[in-house]
């Protein structure tokens, strides 16, 4: 569907598929969002948010209006930095508005969302199908608006996997089950590097997505601007999607919170996280997202911020971790950076304590008892899994010993 966005007044957002709440912009550049009456009323509605659940379970229907963002749920579906900058220049429409840019990217989001013109309102921002030839529609240089949004500063696509194992985007960029994660401008080798954490994470017990590294030039329908100087690119199974296209939902820890991307490094820590999860998914995520955490500290991961950690809705209502994604050594591109959240009272990338863990545990307020024998165990399994790991061949000299150090000194601490 195309439309002038800036036309737009109010968007109605759809939770697999059904229309749950409006968007509305107000004057002074304000954003409100109400729900439905029919999903207030719905005792068996799908789950949008943690953050709309009160403290006695119910729903959270009073909403603050945002100025120029748009809500924290919604801010946090868009992309940061260089992804959201190349999306918003394609569609023609300015980075910081949000509510235009959630507009045009709303049709493709992460989880189970669709955000659109709100009905009544679409007819008077021009709304019409794509079939109806119209010269006028495009937008800067020429080139389509794309209509997807994924989170992240990293330049990224959604991408189908073809049957002979080939990616392809879409010309408006929707639809797909994979991600694909484009090489940094700044820093080397970092497909290179995730490739080889996830899978030394999947040998520590860690739960990952199928995950393979890519040649950039064989990617169909990949814009002229993404083509870069490195020549692979991160393909990573989108576990928001199953096989069918379906979508399954999910939202990130700065969803949960209701914080800005801007404050991913505030406010919380790892225990936050730890508390949601032994309340509202048991035990299993649990102790699945200390070994994520003690992993992140073996293999110098600085940047586990908030939008690093997602829930997913299987059932709709009640939500589990999702498997684990953006595992980056990051250590040896910023060499003295510290934890992107405090654990345990404590950002060092240098060791873990039994006394730090007891701290994390305390303040989460779950038992401490099997976290130190968790923390063992993975450091165990990944120095282990590290001297095997032939993903680790693909890494540049410098780097792979840069990680193996790390890897070695923090597991000393860990017995
Ligand atoms: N395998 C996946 N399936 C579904 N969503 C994912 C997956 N990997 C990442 N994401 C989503 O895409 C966002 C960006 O991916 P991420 O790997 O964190 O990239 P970046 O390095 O740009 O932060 C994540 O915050 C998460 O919401
Ligand atoms: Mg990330």
């Amino acid at each position: 569907m195309k439309f002038d966005p800036k036309k737009l007044n109010a968007l109605s957002v759809r939770l697999h598929g059904k229309h749950i709440g409006v968007i509305n912009r107000l004057a002074g550049d304000r954003q409100l969002f109400a729900f439905e009456q029919d999903y207030i009323d719905d005792e068996k509605r799908p789950t949008l948010s943690l953050s709309f659940k009160g403290s006695t379970g119910g729903l959270v229907t009073q909403t603050r209006p945002t100025v120029r963002r748009v809500p924290p749920f919604f801010s946090n579906l868009l992309p940061e930095g260089h992804l959201r900058d190349y999306l918003a220049k394609r569609a023609d429409v300015n980075s910081e508005r949000e509510f235009f840019l959630l507009a045009v990217l709303g049709a493709d989001l992460p989880g189970a969302l669709v955000v659109a013109p709100f009905e009544r309102e679409a007819q008077r921002a021009g709304a019409h199908h794509d079939n109806e030839h119209d010269e006028d529609d495009h937008g800067h240089g020429g080139e389509e608006p794309l209509r997807f949004s994924l989170a992240g500063v990293q330049l990224k696509f959604s991408a189908v996997m073809e049957a002979s194992g080939g990616l392809t985007i879409a010309a408006d960029g929707m639809g797909g089950s994979w991600i694909v994660k484009l090489p940094s401008a700044r820093h080397q080798a970092v497909p290179e590097n995730e490739l080889a954490m996830l899978e030394l994470a999947r040998r520590a017990g860690i739960s990952v997505p199928e995950n393979k590294l890519v040649d950039i030039a064989g990617i169909k329908g990949l814009p002229e601007q993404a083509h870069t100087v490195e020549s692979k690119a991160l393909a990573v199974q989108r576990f928001d999607r199953l096989p069918n296209g379906e979508p399954v939902h999910m939202e990130d820890f700065a969803q949960v919170f209701g914080q800005f991307p801007n404050d991913k490094y505030k406010h919380r820590s790892y225990a936050n996280i730890a508390a949601v999860l032994w309340a509202e998914s048991g035990e299993e995520s649990t102790y699945e997202f200390v070994r994520r955490l003690v992993f992140s500290v073996l293999i110098g991961n600085a940047d586990m911020h908030l939008k690093n950690w997602s829930l997913l809705y299987p059932d709709r209502r009640k939500p589990v971790l999702s498997p684990a994604y953006d595992f980056v050594a990051t250590l040896p591109y910023i060499p003295g950076d510290t934890l992107g959240l405090s654990f345990g009272d404590s950002r060092s990338l240098s060791e873990i304590t039994p006394d730090q863990m007891r701290r994390f545990a305390d303040t989460a307020r779950i038992p401490a008892s099997p976290l130190w024998q968790i923390a063992v165990e993975t450091a165990e399994r990944t120095v282990a899994a590290w001297k095997t790991l032939e993903q680790a061949d693909v890494l540049p000299k410098d780097l792979r010993a840069s990680i193996e150090k790390q890897i070695l000194a923090v597991a000393a601490t860990v017995k």
